[in-house]
């Protein structure tokens, strides 16, 4: 049987790849120009046949880059947990929307399982929640529930001629806020970016002076959202800090935990990044960043609104497609059509995966790994500091590493740029870079659940090494 063979075919090619993951150089690097030859892309158009598919499917995990290296320490992610690949395997194989039950019976439960799990871990009372494509996606989610709860009559009028809306952020919160308040039509000018102190938190008493000015203003604070966890720096944001000017301002206080909210696994760190959390109005979290799922897997999540997304999400004619027409009045617990409370109408089956990977690790090994992550990044931050050759640029808050080969201030940008470009080109690492006060530094993240101490040994050692004979030219 034709699909039969094929099934066997690509397991012996994902077989062979994952075990050649960690070896080697972690890309074989080609320039755009030499990488479009090679891959043929124009061949074939009027039906390729299976040898050619197989081609093209061992090109693309010759000349991919192995997230599962260890010298992959670029990004939020890394190669994905064994449970939730198979799960994401499955979801393709079975291929089906997960918006109403009767095309998703299976996902939809197991969506709606692992959102009581969540509230239950969060402590959201009264809550309901959201598999979405991301956290930018759930950001403008949040954006958006504030704004339909502050102004009920949104959804039907618009925003125009309504009171102007402000909504408050930090400076180094995440790009998908600004996108947010494009897309929800409040403008950017709407959005206002309060600045960070020296860690990279949030300053509250700016925030506090600025919600008091757009009130004078005659303007409406409608929502705040902390970060737990930022992008570049790794800072929390004071989540007790937030919670009280929400008593005193009645804002909707959202937090993007897309990188940090892995931290809510363990009992320690949870204490000492997010506390508080319990006392928001919403939160993201991406399980694919920190946790390992197969990206993308994301949940967003509302405290104390069980009508929330029903609200804001429906339309008024989905009968074609969601026959219940009181799906709009409930919460999450009693509707079954998981589409008419979302954004989407096709929704990918990304419950699977997660499902999959919380029963397999659970609660406790998933902390033991981010407590573990955290020594590592402790482990680094001590190498850095130690060492004649480089500096940190900035003071680590959490799991992000920023720092630099030290170099006149002159050069130093460009050095480490090369530093970064040549062990990428060389297939031994990637890192990340940002600017902080003009000056280039890398931003080491170690997302990998077994990396090692001398993992960590080699990358620098690696980093020296090519800072060494780089600064010599
Ligand atoms: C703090 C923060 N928020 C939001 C996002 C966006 O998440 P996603 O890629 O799931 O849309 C990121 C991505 O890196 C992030 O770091």
């Amino acid at each position: 049987m034709e699909a039969e063979q094929m099934i066997n075919d690509i397991a012996d090619l994902i077989k062979a790849y994952l075990s050649g993951q960690g070896q080697n150089n972690f890309i074989q690097y080609k320039d755009p120009g030499e990488l479009r030859e090679i891959l043929k892309l124009d061949d074939y158009n009027d039906g390729a046949g299976w040898p050619r598919i197989f081609t093209w499917i061992e090109k693309y995990l010759t000349y991919s880059v192995k997230t599962n290296h260890k010298g992959f320490v670029n990004r939020m992610w890394v190669g994905a947990n064994l449970p939730s690949i198979l799960g994401e395997m499955v979801a393709a194989v079975s291929n089906t929307s997960s918006c109403t039950y009767e095309s998703a019976p299976v996902s939809t439960l197991m969506e709606k399982y692992m959102i009581r799990q969540m509230l239950d871990l969060v402590g959201f009372r009264n809550g309901e929640g959201q598999m979405t494509t991301g956290s930018s996606n759930a950001n403008m989610l949040a954006m958006m529930a504030a704004r339909n709860q502050s102004l009920p009559t949104v959804k039907t009028r618009g925003i125009f001629t309504q009171q102007d809306m402000i909504g408050f952020v930090s400076a180094d919160a995440h790009y998908s806020m600004e996108k947010a308040a494009n897309i929800l039509g409040l403008g950017t000018d709407h959005l206002i970016k309060i600045p960070v102190n020296g860690l990279g938190e949030m300053d509250m008493n700016l925030l506090k002076e600025n919600l008091e000015k757009a009130i004078e203003k005659g303007a409406l604070p409608f929502f705040v959202a902390g970060t737990a966890g930022t992008t570049v720096r790794g800072a929390y944001d004071s989540i007790k800090d937030l919670v009280r000017l929400k008593k005193k301002f009645n804002f909707w206080l959202h937090i993007d935990g897309a990188w940090g909210g892995a931290v809510l696994v363990s009992e320690p760190l949870r204490k000492l990044y997010m506390d508080g959390i319990e006392q928001v109005d919403s939160l993201t979290w991406d399980f694919h960043k920190m946790l390992g799922t197969s990206l993308m897997c994301n949940i967003f999540m509302i405290n104390n609104r069980p009508h929330t997304l029903g609200k804001v999400c429906s339309s008024d004619d989905e009968s074609y497609l969601f026959h219940d027409s009181q799906n709009n009045k409930k919460n999450i617990n009693e509707v079954h059509d998981l589409g008419a409370v979302s954004l989407q109408c096709g929704r990918r089956v990304d419950s699977l995966k997660w499902f999959l990977d919380w029963k397999y690790f659970g609660k406790k090994e998933f902390g033991r790994r981010v407590e573990q992550s955290l020594e590592l990044c402790r482990y680094a931050e001590a190498i850095v500091k130690e060492s004649d050759f480089l500096e940190l640029v900035l003071p680590r808050n959490s799991f992000n590493i920023c720092f630099r080969y030290k170099a006149r201030e002159s050069v130093a940008n460009k050095l480490n740029l090369a530093i970064r470009d040549t062990l990428y080109h060389d297939g031994k690492s990637l890192v990340g870079y940002a600017y902080f006060e003009g000056k280039l530094f890398l931003r080491l993240l170690l997302a990998g659940s077994d990396l090692t101490c001398e993992d960590i040994d080699q990358y620098f050692l690696d980093f020296i090494e090519t800072g060494n004979s780089l600064a010599q030219i």
